[in-house]
């Protein structure tokens, strides 16, 4: 079933389509990859579905009905979770009370339920559950990545986006992240994944899509997407060369 559909969307800041119309579909249970240079629009894609760019056009519809001009706090209750380039942890808070902090799009919760589903984080992020009462400015970048996933999983989504989650992790980190991005989706949430290493991402995904300059150049299997030569020339082959 296709659960996120993105039908010839354009969007811009100011003067000058950012995304150029792009079509994309992610189903229900799959981890999508969404792959590109630097300023190819991957991030403007996400803060579109998300109601975070000023002007988009064409449509955007989560399990088959239009969410297009909605605000975010209703995109979130509808079940977007979108969890940003640079994380945004709070630093003067705990990691606790930075997990608790996703929640607020559910309305009032018991106790009891607060502290179950924030234990299921800890589940998935035993490091978190020992650092619970550690303040957001003492941790590491995989540390703040890890919070920022679980605090985005605590609006219960049914589809998480994440924005270049390995952006500036060590190697060993970057491999814990991508296999709790599978765990995530074995548990049954749907994942739009932005990312630059595009061979950790197609390691996880699906299927993928490459933007380039607002447009998506090409989508398909990992496989696909590593053979094809025109990825490879525009955009992965460049990145391994560098
Ligand atoms: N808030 C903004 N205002 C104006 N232009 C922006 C803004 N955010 C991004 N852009 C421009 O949109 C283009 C795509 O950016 P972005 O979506 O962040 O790319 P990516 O995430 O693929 O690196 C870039 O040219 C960037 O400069
Ligand atoms: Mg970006």
């Amino acid at each position: 079933m296709k659960l996120l559909e993105l039908r010839t969307l354009t969007a811009r800041y100011g003067a000058g389509d950012v995304l150029k119309g792009i079509d994309i579909d992610v189903d229900e249970g799959e981890i999508v990859a969404l792959l590109g240079a630097n300023g190819a629009g991957k991030s403007t894609t996400l803060r579109a579905i998300s109601g975070l760019v000023p002007h988009v056009a064409g449509d955007i519809l989560l399990g088959g009905k239009s969410i297009l001009g909605q605000k975010t706090e209703a995109i979130v209750r509808l079940g977007i979770s979108h969890v940003p380039e640079g994380r945004r942890v709070f630093p003067g808070l705990t990691v606790r009370e930075n997990i608790v902090l996703g929640a607020s799009n559910r309305g009032r919760l018991s106790r009891a339920a607060m502290d179950r589903e924030v234990g299921e984080k800890f589940e998935l992020f035993p490091d978190l559950h020992r650092l619970r009462d550690a303040l957001g400015w003492t941790l590491s970048g995989g540390q703040l990545q890890m919070v920022a996933v679980a605090r985005g999983l605590m609006a219960q989504p049914r589809v998480l986006l994440l924005d270049e989650p390995s952006l500036g992790l060590a190697p060993l980190i970057v491999q814990q992240v991508f296999k709790i991005i599978a765990q995530i989706r074995e548990r049954g949430t749907t994942v739009l994944l932005v990312e630059q290493n595009a061979h950790m991402a197609l390691s996880v995904a699906d299927r993928g899509y490459v933007l380039e300059t607002g447009r998506v150049l090409v989508a398909g299997s990992p496989t696909a997407l590593w053979e094809d030569p025109q990825v490879r020339a525009a955009y992965l082959g460049g990145l391994a060369a560098g």
